[in-house]
């Protein structure tokens, strides 16, 4: 693979650190959407499932990605969503028509079961409130129902539906994509941030404990991005703990050199989102700092001319089913790099979504499961990627496409764990025909040394996986003893650990 071998030098210095990563940097997002919920988590008939129906193919795969919070139950979904409707006695819940992906929610599965199923996936909540149909009064009376132990109706309701202890949800989200036209009873920016405050201002009345994420621009390509942002928190900053932002990326032109770039304008966002936000921290003179949620991220265009055919208003149609490939899995690595590289601003992060809708992983209703290629990136780097994002330097070179010129070849991201003892560098070789071999200063590491070179890599850009061949693309381990290659068009991590004095 690659003829020619370019050189990046990386330097890492112990006391230059970006900052303490938040777990809920590797939070994932469940939608009632297609068959995330219906033939993904959940499936009573399915030969793995547990007591209450979830699918235990599913709940142990996910248990290897380590996700510390999900972001449900949408999403464009919660935008029209009852909260009511998914609790208590199943036999009475109401079917209803779900107009956002106009399908048909059975309600099966609401927030009664769905929190549940976090616990036994080890992973936290992250609840959306629905600020499209609905308004102030449910969100509290949600909150409520979740987290209170008050002799008061919400919370008794919760007790009658089984629940003596609250569910103890503390991450909300603002309602989802206001900004979209495409969303049930979208606003415009100013009547979203007045609905955005007077709602916080209960929900935090109701439970001051919990954290708040007011929703930003649906993409960096909205007409009104910035100015959205600007004018929410103007309305509603002291009120809220977070802005959203929501972007995905796609390759649906067949140009890899720039697609492989996606990461460059990931940064970009970023760093105008949090420039936004420190704006009107500054004309408030305020003290309080409003960090960042990348609640929706991806890789999503596969699926979009076969979405197109799927009729309407079916229960759990195969909806978003992207097919991911290797080139896909080393843009998701990326932009993991990339969100590392941010977590000084990016506190939370929810790879969008998690199972069957834009997943990580897909399964067959009724039958088998599989790891698509963007699996792996996602599970090394929610592994290793745990602890204190270091600043890198890397000085490689740079290339042109898309119309972006100084596209660095190669992006790092260093991590040292909690207890000192491991250093993983994650790395991206964004060349499509040159090998690249790093040249490595670690400044303050001394005795630190690579014991593990993990990469996807491969000539097949566009080979996937699939359920008859569900390891065609996963992560090899590589010799490291001729020194530290990237492959042209690899994602790799580098484990670095003490061997010596
Ligand atoms: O994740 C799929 C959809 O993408 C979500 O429902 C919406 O918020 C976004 O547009």
């Amino acid at each position: 693979m690659g003829g020619n071998i370019m050189k990046a030098r990386i330097v890492i210095d112990k006391n230059k650190t970006v900052s303490r990563i938040d777990d809920r940097l590797y939070g994932s997002f469940i939608e009632h959407l297609g068959r995330a919920v219906y033939g993904g988590i959940y499936e009573p008939s399915h030969e793995t499932a547990d007591d209450m129906g979830f699918r235990g193919d599913v709940m142990e795969m996910i248990k290897e990605l380590n996700v510390p919070i999900i972001r449900y139950p949408g999403g464009n979904f919660v935008s029209g969503y009852n909260w009511e409707d998914g609790t208590g006695d199943k036999s009475k819940r109401p079917k209803k028509m779900e107009l956002a992906w106009q399908s048909v929610e059975t309600n099966e599965v609401g927030i009664d079961e769905f929190q549940e199923w976090a616990k036994r996936a080890h992973s936290d909540v992250m609840m959306a409130v629905n600020l499209g149909t609905r308004g102030a009064d449910e969100a509290r009376n949600l909150v409520e129902y979740c987290n209170c132990e008050t002799d008061t109706y919400y919370a008794g309701m919760r007790r009658r539906n089984g629940f003596e202890k609250p569910f103890g949800i503390k991450t909300w989200c603002l309602g989802n994509e206001m900004d979209g036209d495409w969303q049930i009873c979208h606003k415009t920016a100013y009547e979203y941030g007045r609905i955005a405050c007077e709602t916080a201002k209960l929900m935090k009345w109701t439970d001051p404990s919990i954290e708040l994420v007011a929703c930003g621009s649906a993409h960096i390509n909205m007409p009104t991005f910035g100015e959205w942002e600007r004018t929410v928190l103007r309305e509603c900053y002291e009120h809220v703990d977070y802005i959203s932002l929501h972007n995905y990326y796609g390759n649906p032109n067949n140009d890899t050199a720039a697609y492989l770039a996606s990461a460059v304008d990931m940064d970009s966002f970023i760093k105008q989102v949090a420039a936004i936000c420190d704006e009107v921290k500054a004309e408030k003179n305020s003290d309080k700092t409003v960090n960042l949620s990348f609640d929706e991220w991806n890789i999503w265009f596969h699926s979009n001319e076969q979405d197109k055919q799927i009729e309407k208003w079916q229960v759990a149609p195969p909806l978003l089913e992207d097919i991911y490939n290797l080139e896909d899995a080393v843009v998701l690595g990326d932009l993991l790099i990339t969100l590392i590289n941010n977590s000084d601003r990016v506190k939370i992060a929810c790879l969008a979504q998690l199972v069957n809708v834009i997943a990580p992983i897909m399964t067959e209703t009724g039958g088998r499961i599989w790891a698509q290629t963007i699996f792996y990136p996602f599970m090394h780097t929610s592994q290793r990627g745990r602890g204190t994002a270091l600043e890198v330097s890397c000085g490689c070179g740079t290339y042109s496409a898309g119309g972006k010129k100084d596209i660095p070849f190669i992006n790092t991201a260093a991590v040292i764990s909690e207890d000192g003892g491991e250093l993983t560098v994650f790395a991206v070789n964004r060349s499509l025909d040159e090998s690249c071999t790093l040249d490595l200063s670690l400044s303050g590491y001394e005795g630190f040394n690579p014991v593990l070179h993990t990469a996807m890599e491969g000539d097949d850009l566009k080979a996937v996986n699939t359920a008859d061949d569900p390891k065609k693309v996963v992560p090899a381990e590589k010799d490291i003893s001729d020194g530290i290659i990237l492959s042209p068009h690899s994602w790799n991590m580098i484990v670095f650990q003490k061997t010596a004095e």
